[in-house]
C-alpha cells in the first residue's frame, strides 16, 4: 500500500471479527506512530492498550458519558488503545511558560497527530480503528491507573475489520483552499 492508498482508503472502523491482534502487531503499530512529529521532538504521546475484556467492558460501560454508540463500539473491540500524552512539555518553555500565545493547544495537536498516525500504521497491518472523542478523561485515566504526569487524548478501539464503509463525502479541493499566490 503506498501513503495515497493508506491516507484515501483508511476508515473509521467500528465493527471487528474479533481476530486477536498479535503484541508483535501493535508493537510495530506504536513503532511507526513514534515517528509523528512532535513539539520539539518531545514525543509527549503513550499508548496504554488493554486486551483484557473485564477493562475494556468497564471502561465502556462507565466512561462514555452515556454516549451508548461509543459503548457499543468499545464492546465489540478486539483491544483498546488508550492515548495519552505527557502534560507541560509541548507547547511550553523550560521555565512552564506557554511558548505561544495557543497555550495548551500544542499537546492536543500532537497527540491529534499521532493519533492519525497510528491508525493509519494500523490500517497498513490491516487493522480497524476509530478515534473516539466521547469519553470521560478522569474516569478513563483512573480505570487504567494513568500517572498524574498524563493525560488523556483519544481512546482508540482497534481490531480487524468487520466492516467495509464507504468513505463520508469530503469538501471539495475548492471549499477547503485559498491560493493567496
Ligand atoms: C477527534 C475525533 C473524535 C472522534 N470521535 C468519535 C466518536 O466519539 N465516536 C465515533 O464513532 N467516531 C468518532 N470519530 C470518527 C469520525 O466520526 C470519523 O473520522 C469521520 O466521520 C470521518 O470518517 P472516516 O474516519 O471513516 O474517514 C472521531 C474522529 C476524530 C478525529
Amino acid at each position: 500500500m503506498d501513503t495515497k492508498d493508506c491516507i484515501q482508503s483508511r476508515r473509521s472502523i467500528r465493527r471487528y471479527t474479533g481476530q486477536p491482534i498479535s503484541k508483535a502487531t501493535i508493537e510495530q503499530i506504536v513503532a511507526l506512530a513514534a515517528y509523528a512529529p512532535s513539539w520539539k521532538n518531545t514525543q509527549i504521546a503513550r499508548y496504554t492498550v488493554i486486551t483484557n475484556r473485564s477493562l475494556i467492558e468497564k471502561i465502556a460501560n462507565e466512561c462514555v458519558l452515556g454516549f451508548a454508540h461509543n459503548a457499543g463500539i468499545l464492546q465489540g473491540c478486539t483491544a483498546l488503545a488508550v492515548e495519552s500524552f505527557n502534560v507541560k512539555r509541548s507547547g511550553y518553555e523550560r521555565d512552564g511558560s506557554f511558548s505561544t500565545s495557543k497555550g495548551t493547544h500544542w499537546e492536543s495537536f500532537d497527540a491529534g497527530i499521532a493519533a492519525q498516525t497510528f491508525c493509519l500504521a494500523a490500517h497498513e497491518f490491516g487493522i480497524g480503528t476509530c478515534i473516539l472523542g466521547v469519553f470521560d478523561d478522569q474516569k478513563v485515566a483512573e480505570v487504567i491507573s494513568l500517572p498524574s504526569t498524563q493525560s488523556v487524548a483519544c481512546l482508540i478501539p482497534m481490531g480487524y475489520p468487520a466492516e467495509n464503509p464507504t468513505a463520508p463525502a469530503r469538501k471539495s479541493v475548492g471549499e477547503l483552499v485559498r491560493c493567496l499566490g
